[in-house]
């Protein structure tokens, strides 16, 4: 087995929409794998492909040397998987949720109470264990959810969306322990992502998924370093100035991207900070009026609007995740 997980020219289609639309790419052993795309991207459904929920339409996958469509027993004996949103039992106790997991995949008694202690004591939840899961924590559910998905030790873990709806500090909490997992366990993960720095931060390469399709694949610095340098963006108090100001700068052949968008004018360049005089210069000389400069490294972010067109609204997007949790945790 080359790689642990190896995807070609995976397809699902449900109905007309075409899910995940001829996706192939292969996973390294010991690797942390992100997925990142904004909703209805197709992520989960990749996941679920790939753990054997879902078949696909066409296309195939291995998974630790098994193939998800034929051999499906071994593929799960071979994977744990953190689903999106909170699948635990909240009347019951983070040991009995555990211990329930635990028979589902037919560990006996001993094993069961051995692996309960192992993987409470991974995710530091050991002092909680007899409690009922409602008074859990966003955070120590996510936690918890996380433990069961090691239950059987398995060889990939797949965690789909680990952070949704959890708060930043929670969240950088349980980065922690996904990085501790991969490092000290040594356990491949595949984990799905809108959120920039979750992926930025933890995964050693990413996919970038739109529309079902992966737009660009690689490591975030090679992914970002892609983009040619710094991002200037220059503001102008009209449109029109900006209109004017964005041929101005093209004139200068400094940039290598150059973007409108209302009176704020984006460009790209080597190096920002010698680029800006000669920015700023050009503009004084043709009598635009600049009312703000900006310059920053790109972000996984940037990489995304290069590669798709269109921005992941970050603060929508977490306002909308929060509030769907606290629905999912009040309808329980
Ligand atoms: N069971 C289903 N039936 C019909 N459409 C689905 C189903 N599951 C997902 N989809 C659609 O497929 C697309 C991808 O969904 P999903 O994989 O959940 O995206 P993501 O996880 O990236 O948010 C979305 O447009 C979604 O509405
Ligand atoms: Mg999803």
């Amino acid at each position: 087995m080359e790689y642990a997980i190896d995807i070609k020219n995976l397809t699902r289609n449900f109905k007309e929409l075409t899910a995940v639309d001829n996706v192939s790419l292969t996973v390294e052993k010991g690797e942390l794998f992100g997925l990142l795309g904004p909703n209805g991207a197709g992520k989960t459904t990749i996941i679920n492909m790939l753990s054997t929920m879902l078949k696909p339409t066409s296309g195939n996958a291995t998974v630790w040397g098994a193939d998800i469509s034929s051999e499906p027993t071994r593929v799960r004996r071979s994977i744990g998987v953190v689903f999106q949103g909170n699948t635990l039992d909240d009347r019951l106790t983070g040991r009995e949720n555990l211990d329930l997991h635990g028979r589902l995949y037919g560990l006996s008694k001993d094993l069961r109470s051995e692996r309960i202690m192992e993987v409470l004591e991974l995710v530091e939840l050991s002092e909680r264990a007899d409690e009922i899961v409602k008074t859990y924590s966003g955070g120590m559910m996510r936690r918890l959810e996380i433990a069961r998905g090691l239950m059987h030790h398995p060889e990939v873990l797949f965690l789909d969306e680990p952070t949704l709806g959890l708060d930043p500090q929670t969240r950088n909490h349980i980065w922690d322990y996904i990085e501790k997992l991969n490092r000290e366990e040594n356990i491949t993960m595949v984990l799905t992502t809108h959120y920039m720095e979750e992926a930025d931060s933890l995964c050693k390469r990413i996919a970038i998924i739109d529309h079902g399709k992966i737009s660009a694949l690689g490591t975030p610095t090679d992914l970002k370093a892609q983009l040619g340098g710094d991002i200037i963006t220059l503001t102008t108090a009209t449109e029109d100035g900006a209109t004017g100001l964005l041929e101005v700068c093209k004139d200068l052949n400094l940039a290598t991207d150059i973007s409108i968008s209302g009176s704020t004018v984006r460009i790209t360049v080597p190096s920002g900070e010698r680029a800006i005089p000669q920015f700023l210069n050009a503009a004084s000389g043709n009598n635009i009026p600049i009312e703000s400069v900006n310059l920053r490294k790109p972000t996984l972010d940037d990489v995304f609007l290069y590669h798709t067109g269109r921005a992941i609204r970050q603060s929508n997007v977490d306002e909308m995740d929060r509030m769907r949790f606290m629905m999912q945790s009040r309808r329980r």
